[in-house]
Parts: C-alpha cells; structure tokens; sequence
C-alpha cells in the first residue's frame, strides 16, 4: 500500500480502532499462548478484543491461520493482525545463548542464526521477534547477561546489527522477520544486578556506553524498539520523553514503531510516577511509546483520555500510522498470512541445515580458558569418565529459547557414545544439578534428581574417576538461574558439585571441567583444581555434538569471552573499559595508596577477550603505516601472527585504542576493531586494521561527540590485557 492509502486508511477509522493499533494482548489470552511476564487483569469487553490489533507470543501456522482469518473477518475495516514474540536464540533449533553468540566474534554465524531463527518463525506465522537486545552489561549478578552479547559496546554494536541483518533481509524475502531492538536503554545497568532494579548511569556514559549498540542495531534497519523497565536519571524509560523523542527518534533518526516492555505501562504506576492506569497511559503515549504490551492502560482508558481533551488525537493518529506503516512493511496488506506456511513450518523446522548451522555456531562459542600440559583435546585411546549432572542433559538451550524443546536437544553422552562408541567410556552423574537445600524458587529439579541418594550418586562417580585416564566434569548452574528475573548474589557452583569436584580430583589429576552456565560464574577456586577449562555455556539444540567434536579435536575451540570471567562476586560490576584513576594499582602490594582491593585482584580471573585455542601463536610488534593521523586520512596498524603449535588454528586478533589524555577521563582501553586469521603450524599471516579519526571520537567537556589532538596508543594482541602496542599522534 502506498503512503496516501495507509493515511486515507486512517482517516476512515473511528477512535476506539486506531487505539486498538496500538494494543498488543498477551497470547494467554487466546488459547496456546505462552506467557512471558505476570499475568494481567483484562477484562476486555466484545469489541476491545476485536480492535486490538497485536498478539504476543502466539506461534504455530494453522493456529495463527485461523485466528488471523477470524480476526480479519470481524475487524470493521479487514486490517490484519501483527504477530510478535520472543526468538531470542533460534525458535524450535536453539542456538547457543546470545551472550555464548557474542564469544564467536563471529557477526556472520551470528547473522546466519539470526536467519535460520526467522525462516522457521516466519513459517509458523510470526512477524516480529523481540531481539536483538542491545544491552550492555557490567554485572554478572545480573540474570539477563545471558541475553546479551556481552561487556564491549562494539562487540555488542557489530552483533546486534548482525541480528538485524539475519532476521530482516530486506523483509519481503521470503523467510524473514522484522527486529525489535530492546531494552531502550540502560536496562543491563541495573543496580546491585537485580534484575527490574534502578539504573543509575552519567549521560556521558549512557552516551558513550550504551546508545552505541542500540544505535548500531537502528543504523542496520531494526524496524521496532522496545522500552526498558528500569529508571534512567530516576525517570522510568517508559515515560521518558526526553529519552524516547530526543535521543531516539530526533539523534538517533528512529522512525518506526515504539513498543513497551511487558506491562511497563501499568508498572509506572508502582514505579510512583503515575497515580492509576490513566495517567500511566498520558505518560506513556506522550513519551512516544505507540504500542501498550500486556497492559489494560491504553485499551481500558486511552479512549476517554482522547475524548476529554487530557491526551491529544494527533499523538493516535502518530502511534496508528506507525503500526500501519509497519503491517504494511511486512507486505500484511496484501498476504496478512504473509510467509506463515504449514508445509514449509514441517520441513523448515529442526531440519538438518539449520541443525548444522546451529552445531557450527556452538561450536564457534566454546571458550577454552586453560588447557595444562595439553589436557585437550581426548584421544580415542584414552579412556575418559564423563562425570556430573551436565553429562545428559537435555536442558542446554537457556530460559529465553521458548519455543525450543527439550526432546529435541542432542545431549552430551548420546553424541560422545555415537561419536567414539562405549568402550572408553564412562558416565555417571555424581550430583544433582543443584543442592535439595538450594531448590530454585518456583522450579522444581527433575524429580530422579531429587530423589538421587547422594553419597551413593558420589561414590559410584569417583570409583568411575579412578579406572579412567581422564575425567570430563560437565558442571554448570541450573537453566533457570539466569534469564529474566534470575539474579543471583552468589555466583559460584552449587556446594554439591563443588564436593564432586574435589572428591574426583582426589583421585584423578587430568581433570577437565566443561562449564554449562548462562553467565561468567566465579569460579577461582575450581580454576585451581582443573587442567582444562572449557566453557560450553548454553549451546542449545546441538550442544552435544558440538562438544563431542570439540573435546576429541575434530572441532577446535576458537571462542573468545564477551563478558570476563570475574575473579569473585565482590569485584562486580566489573569491565575492562573502566577509566583511569588517580591512583592506579601497579600490581606492586606493597604500595597502599592505590585504587585496589586488600583481599582480591582489581582484574579478572579472565579477562575480557580471552580463549586459548589447540595450538598456540606468537605476535610480532605493532607495525604502523604512520606515527601521524590527519583528519580525514587514515593510517594503518598490522601485526604478523605466527602459529608456533603443531595443529592448524584460528586465531581472533583483536584491536584497541587509547587515549593517552582527553578533556574528561578516558577508558584505559577501548575495543576497535576484531578479525581472525586461520594458519597451517608454523605459518605465518598478517592482520591489518585501518585507524581513522572517526574511531578516536567521544563525548567531550563540552558533550560534543568529537576527537581531540594527542597521542593514542594503538594494542594488537589476543585480548583486553594485550600490552603489544605502538603509538600516533592524531593531528
Ligand atoms: C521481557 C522482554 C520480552 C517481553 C515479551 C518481558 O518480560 O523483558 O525482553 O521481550 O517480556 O515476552
Ligand atoms: C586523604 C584525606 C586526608 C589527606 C591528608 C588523603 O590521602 O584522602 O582524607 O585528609 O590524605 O592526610
């Protein structure tokens, strides 16, 4: 439909229709609907629901064939309903949990997933996914660290634009979905990590650390925005005007359609800046919020604000048009069942190609954090126990996978059997998952777990520890400790598998733990103990086979951490870009005026950037083209990399910038730039990266976003602690 008919469309529709555009109900309204945040009273009368013109987390084509030929035939004038929902990593094949996605360094596979996501959301009817999230994230405590791609607002930029890219195509090809960017903005900052909690943040910060992957995902074409539920500057984003109409539509250009979080419309009535639902609805449709999720405000009482003169029509009309223009994007004028296709939904779903593709994500997002005396990878002469509660699990594709099942997912002792067959293996789960004392509120373990008599599960764990040569530990904390609403102010190991973990290194030195968790766990004590690390987060749908193929070196871990690996809880919120203080701790303990803790490291345990890979490599010094940089020219840094193992590799060359002395204080380093180079042993290759002034900008004194003359010192290396460095002097 062209313009002038969407607008002519408008004008012919009464009051109570164009509020209906922007209302989106929850899928539990209907049958089959899953719910997603806390169920809300609605008490919609007769032609409340036949206005609305959304639905939330409603999946499945001939389900959504239905209601969409029901709903369209009642509607006064036949406008299609607009699908939504969660896919966040994979719709029915999970891929590894963003924040895993974000270890790839990988923007293609995580553009490919992003794809794969929406060819099987599409057929089975859904329009719109709720990703990519943006977020930045500092705190591990925080259980939605899962959902983001990590602690680096350009790592999470180039990610969230790839997502974007995934999803949408160009919209009208077929198998495509249109992106919501979410949490606008500042929602991982989130005091204490609880998650729901108050954001405190300097608007150079938000400027500097947080809009840039917000903005990355805009500039690649996401077509939807969602709103955080946090306060930004003690103003919840939902009724931020200065937030929603200045910085994100007027600075960072954003056109289309502005959706709430779940109920963050209502919620400002609990956050105590609106007194009832009414005004709630003022502040949200004035901020430039044009659709209400699972809320009543906008439905039960938008219609008598219009009709008092309180909430001007024009602001309806806006939020109208900008869902129509929307419908009309995804080509729902035309075809409102759009690329919903029962036959396609059949063969599309969990097929070998998006099973692969998911493998190779996976396999691409395991992070080798040690690797003593070349523990990894196995060799089939060995024989090898396979120990702890992780070793057949099914649940490895994260809380946010919602459409994902369980049945399908290939655990790890089914591909390590298909894999090697039984004969050097052993398997045994020597714990639950979690501690009986430390049951999850509101989830229950599975019940042979809860019933497992611990000492025996102990005992026949360590007797298969001592007959074997090595042992692979698959430890992790339970799926649902992180994701929504899954804070954690500890964030080691259950005490139980902390128990497993000494026991078998009583008897077994070549011990290798394979880490399942949602988040940077600390995990200092157990660093002590194990020979290998390797961290498989969620892998999703094809985690078993990805580290079956990784453990015995037919995959060889390249992934580096998005988010560091802290040394304990006591150091969160924690990121490699912090600023440099007037005190800076040299790692000298004797000196004592410096910024550091008495009882624990300033930095990580890993840092941010690191992974170990099955061969090894040598970097030369920091090569530049110039020691000068003129504005509008560029200069180039290259290093030379050499693998100096004896098997092929890939390495991930990282670069950062900075900035030796600003107006205000500078990150002690800032990653620019990532690429990786793939060498036979003893190769060498050359990575070069081109330096332009436009990478040197921030927000100044005066908040102009500008660079300034100086030095600035240039790291190539393998991660955030690199020290390999050069420096110019910008012009
Ligand atoms: C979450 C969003 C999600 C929405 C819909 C909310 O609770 O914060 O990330 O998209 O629910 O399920
Ligand atoms: C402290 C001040 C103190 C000053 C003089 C500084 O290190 O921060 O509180 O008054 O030394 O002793």
């Amino acid at each position: 439909m062209h313009t002038s008919e969407l607008k002519k469309l408008l004008s012919s529709m009464s009051l109570e229709e164009k509020i209906g555009q922007l209302v989106q109900l929850p899928g539990n309204l209907q049958q089959g609907g899953l719910i997603t945040g806390p169920a809300g009273n609605f008490d919609l009368t007769e032609e409340e629901l036949r206005l609305s013109g959304s639905y939330l987390s409603m999946v499945g084509a001939s389900q959504l064939r239905q209601l969409q030929t029901e709903y369209m035939a009642r509607h006064p004038h036949h406008i299609p309903l607009i699908f939504m929902a969660d896919v966040i990593n994979g719709y029915r094949t999970a891929f590894p949990i963003p924040l895993a996605q974000g270890c790839t360094f990988r923007p293609d596979l995580v553009e490919e997933g992003a794809r794969v996501a929406a060819k099987e959301a599409s057929a089975a009817g859904l329009h719109v996914t709720f990703s990519p999230m943006a977020d930045m994230v500092h705190d591990a405590r925080w259980g939605r660290v899962m959902e983001s791609t990590g602690e680096d607002a350009y790592l999470n930029g180039c990610m969230a634009a790839a997502m974007v890219r995934g999803y949408q195509g160009n919209l009208t090809d077929r198998g495509t979905i249109a992106a919501c960017l979410k949490h606008f903005a500042g929602y991982g900052g989130a005091e204490g990590g609880r998650d729901y909690n108050s954001v405190e943040l300097s608007c150079r910060t938000l400027r500097e650390e947080y809009l840039p992957a917000y903005k990355a995902a805009l500039d690649a074409g996401c077509a939807m925005v969602m709103t955080s539920f946090n306060t930004l500057d003690r103003i919840p984003s939902t009724a931020n005007r200065w937030l929603m109409r200045d910085v994100l539509r007027d600075e960072m250009g954003f056109a289309g359609v502005l959706i709430s979080d779940w109920a963050a419309v209502a919620e400002l009535i609990n956050h105590g800046v609106a007194e009832d639902a009414a005004a709630a609805a003022k502040l949200a449709i004035e901020a430039g919020v044009d659709m209400d999720m699972a809320s009543p405000c906008y439905i039960k009482y938008m219609k008598k604000l219009v009709e008092e003169g309180t909430v001007s029509p024009d602001l309806i009309d806006q939020g109208a048009l900008r869902v129509l223009e929307l419908k009309n994007l995804l080509g729902l004028f035309e075809n409102p069942y759009r690329f919903l296709d029962e036959a396609d939904e059949e063969k599309l779903i969990l097929c070998e190609e998006h099973r692969l593709s998911a493998r190779r994500c996976a396999e691409a997002s395991f992070v080798l954090l040690k690797n003593e005396q070349q523990a990894l990878p196995l060799s089939s002469q060995e024989k090898v126990a396979v120990i702890g509660p992780y070793m057949n699990a099914q649940t490895l594709c994260g809380s946010w996978a919602v459409f994902a099942e369980e049945k399908d997912v290939y655990n790890l002792q089914d591909a390590l059997l298909r894999q090697q067959g039984p004969e050097n293996l052993s398997f045994a789960p020597g714990c639950p998952m979690v501690d009986p004392s430390e049951q999850l509120v509101g989830f229950k373990c599975p019940v042979a777990q809860e019933q497992m008599d611990l000492e025996a599960a102990l005992q026949e764990a360590v007797s298969l520890a001592k007959a074997a040569d090595k042992v692979v530990l698959a430890l992790g904390e339970h799926k649902e400790c992180t994701g929504e609403a899954a804070s954690r102010g500890d964030i080691t190991l259950p005490a139980c598998q902390l128990r497993l973990l000494d026991e078998v290194c009583k008897v077994n030195e070549n011990v290798i733990v394979v880490l399942f968790c949602g988040r940077p766990l600390d995990i200092h004590a157990l660093n002590e103990r194990a020979k290998a690390i390797l961290v498989a987060w969620l892998p999703g749908t094809e985690g078993g086979p990805a580290l079956s193929r990784t453990l015995y070196g037919h995959a060889a871990p390249t992934g580096r951490l998005s988010m560091a690996f802290p040394y304990a809880v006591g150091q969160l919120p924690l990121h490699y870009t912090h600023l440099k203080t007037g005190r800076p701790y040299n790692g000298n303990p004797a000196l004592r005026f410096v910024s550091r803790y008495q009882d624990m490291p300033n930095h990580p345990l890993y840092p941010f950037g690191h992974g170990l890979t099955y061969t090894s490599f040598r970097y030369s010094p920091v090569q530049l083209s110039n020691t000068l940089l003129k504005k509008g020219e560029s200069l180039t840094a290259s290093v030379i990399v050499e693998n100096t193992g004896s098997r092929p590799g890939t390495e991930t060359v990282q670069l950062y910038i900075r900035d030796q002395v600003g107006s205000v204080a500078r990150p002690v380093k800032e990653l620019k730039g990532f690429d990786y180079i793939t060498l036979r042993p003893g190769e060498e290759g050359t990575v070069s990266f081109t330096i332009t002034e436009e990478m040197l900008r921030f927000w100044n004194i005066d908040m102009k976003y500008t660079s300034e003359p100086g030095e600035f010192i240039v790291f190539l290396g393998p991660d955030s602690q690199t020290e390999n460095a050069a420096s110019f002097t910008l012009c």
